[in-house]
């Protein structure tokens, strides 16, 4: 695990040495930056730096959900975005995984001082898996599916056509969202361009929205 860590930040791995995975996944994170990792079929089709804290849990990998393998993607993280000069062998990419593995979501600072959910976040919460039909796409612990879909964000310059569910978990540690980081805030992507109404026919009073964001914010 500490042998990952050490690759994951050594910017010896990339060309010309200045850049690590550290440098856009700080600590394992985003940095809330958009690249173009030219991984997704396209030029000029920036995405958003995932978070990895769960990433060994999270697969498929990708925005897009094309990646099925998360040892593939770590080599191609190191060929292809960092351009490594160097061949990383099993036991790297093993440690690397072991590193990934490691990482945790911070306890949400909304949740009430014993761990419980505030009442809002429980209302929310009855709705994520009921009336609201989150849980179709983002189920289980890690709030996710292995499957990919249609949410009406594709766009026809997207060669992949549908998206993989990012987990749910650790938003109220993140700044931008979805795959081209197009919503500041968690109002905006459920007010704007994932509206719960367009999901599954059935929209949601103001209030609801309200306790549906209290919820997420606190998982
Ligand atoms: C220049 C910024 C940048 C660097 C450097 C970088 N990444 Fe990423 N990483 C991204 C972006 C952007 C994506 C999303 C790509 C997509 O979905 O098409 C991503 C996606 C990933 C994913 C898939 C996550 C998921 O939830 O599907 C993994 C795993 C990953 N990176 C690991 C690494 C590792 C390991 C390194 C170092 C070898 C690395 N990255 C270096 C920006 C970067
Ligand atoms: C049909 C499947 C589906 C349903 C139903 C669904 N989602 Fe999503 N969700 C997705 C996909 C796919 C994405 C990624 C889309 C993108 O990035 O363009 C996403 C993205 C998100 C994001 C952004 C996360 C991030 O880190 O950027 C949030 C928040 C979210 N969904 C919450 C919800 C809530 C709350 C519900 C219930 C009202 C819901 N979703 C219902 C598939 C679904």
């Amino acid at each position: 695990m500490r042998r990952g860590e050490q690759i994951f930040h050594d910017a010896d791995r990339s060309r010309d040495g200045w850049f690590s995975c550290s440098s856009c996944h700080p600590g394992g994170h985003t940095n809330g930056q958009t690249f173009d990792t030219l991984n997704d079929g396209n030029h000029d089709t920036y995405k958003l730096t995932p978070s990895l804290r769960g990433v060994t849990r999270t697969g498929p990998w990708t925005w897009h959900g094309w990646q099925q393998s998360l040892p593939a993607s770590i080599r191609k993280s190191l060929h292809d975005t960092l351009s490594t000069e160097s061949t990383p062998t099993d036991g790297d990419i093993r440690a690397m995984i072991a590193y990934l593995g490691s990482l945790r979501h911070p306890v949400s600072p909304h949740l009430r001082a014993d761990g419980q959910l505030e009442d809002a976040a429980r209302r929310g919460k009855r709705l994520f898996e009921t009336r609201a039909g989150c849980t179709d796409c983002h189920a289980g612990k890690d709030y996710t599916t292995a499957a990919t879909y249609k949410v009406g964000l594709e766009s026809p310059r997207l060669f992949y056509p549908e998206f993989n569910p990012p987990s749910l978990r650790g938003l109220h540690d993140k700044r931008r969202f979805l795959h081209d980081g197009r919503a500041r805030s968690l109002e905006d992507v459920l007010g704007k361009h994932h509206r719960p109404e367009k999901l599954t026919g059935k929209p949601l009073s103001k209030s609801q929205l309200d306790d549906l964001i209290a919820y997420l914010r606190s998982i």
